[in-house]
């Protein structure tokens, strides 16, 4: 049995509900077990029933709530669709997770219209699609939040130029709504992990995997990569009361890496024109 020791008192989210995107695997599966554990009646969806069967069963073999429904963040009317069964079967969710997402490396020039579409849509658009639609269908009713996962793009993102946009465009939405939808207590907030060891880095090519996480780990401050629960606990602080008076604020976890860490290795060159408005 799968069971989860969260930091968090027991019962903190008892009689609340919460739709956690993409918490079949990886972080969103470890958001889903923390909640779950500290009380909460846990929803998850993403686009492959059978990973959101695996998480649902592991979290009611370990005594806790959850539902599953498949959706895809990029349709707006899947959206909906998926709102109108499940407001139907639970009358009304309290949070939302916004962390379903994906990307795949590949340097700038290289990634074509449908690539680039592909990774806006699903990270940038599906979050605020989601958004969106659990304020006006949910949220704004009950004083609910909402938490984003981005990324660590502070610096951009070398080999990965369309996620790091879409995530900047997500961390500055999160300030956008925080403000707009003050006015009904919901609050808007957002988590930045750094390179965190688990699921969703097996995802990639394992070249890839290996050369990148040798330079990423070299260079952390706190010399490791992160693990899914330190992004858990992050989430939950940010959706619980201990985090009233905070609201359109990006938190980033991540071991100091984005104050420090190289993230591409720019090869010798040459190539810089120089400029001097001088005439010998
Ligand atoms: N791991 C890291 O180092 C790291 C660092 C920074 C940010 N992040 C971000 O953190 C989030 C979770 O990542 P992870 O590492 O846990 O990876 P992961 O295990 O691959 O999780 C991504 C989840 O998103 C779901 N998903 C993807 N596209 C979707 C769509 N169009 N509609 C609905 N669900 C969709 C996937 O489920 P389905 O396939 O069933 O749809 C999957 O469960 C992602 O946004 C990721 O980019 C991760």
């Amino acid at each position: 049995m799968t069971k989860y020791n969260s930091i968090f008192r027991d019962n903190l989210f008892q009689d609340r509900t919460i739709l956690v995107t993409g918490g079949g695997t990886g972080i969103g599966r470890a958001i889903s077990h923390e909640l779950a554990s500290l009380g909460a009646h846990i929803i998850i969806a993403s686009r492959k029933l059978e990973k959101l069967e695996a998480t649902a069963k592991e979290i009611t073999d370990a005594g806790g709530k959850c539902s599953i429904y498949t959706l895809n963040i990029r349709n707006e009317d899947a959206i909906n669709a998926m709102f109108d069964e499940m407001l139907n079967d639970h009358k009304t969710i309290h949070g939302l997770v916004n962390n379903a997402g994906g990307q795949f490396p590949s340097p700038a020039e290289n990634i074509n219209q449908k690539g680039w579409h592909a990774v806006i849509e699903t990270n940038l658009t599906g979050t605020f699609l989601m958004s969106k639609t659990a304020y006006n269908r949910a949220l704004k009713q009950n004083q609910g939040n909402i938490v984003n996962i981005v990324a660590e793009m502070w610096n951009g993102f070398p080999g990965m130029v369309h996620t790091g946009a879409a995530r900047a465009g997500v961390s500055n939405m999160t300030k956008t709504l925080a403000v707009e939808w003050a006015k009904d207590g919901v609050r808007v907030n957002a988590v930045a992990p750094g390179v965190i060891h688990g699921h969703g880095i097996t995802q990639y090519d394992p070249a890839f995997v290996e050369s990148y996480v040798k330079m990423a780990s070299a260079d952390i401050p706190l010399k490791r990569m992160g693990t899914e629960s330190e992004i858990a606990s992050a989430v939950t602080f940010l959706l619980s009361p201990a985090a009233a008076y905070i609201t359109g604020e990006t938190l980033k976890v991540d071991g100091a890496s984005s104050l420090w860490r190289k993230t591409w290795v720019i090869d010798n060159h040459q190539n810089s024109a120089k400029f001097d408005g001088f005439e010998d």
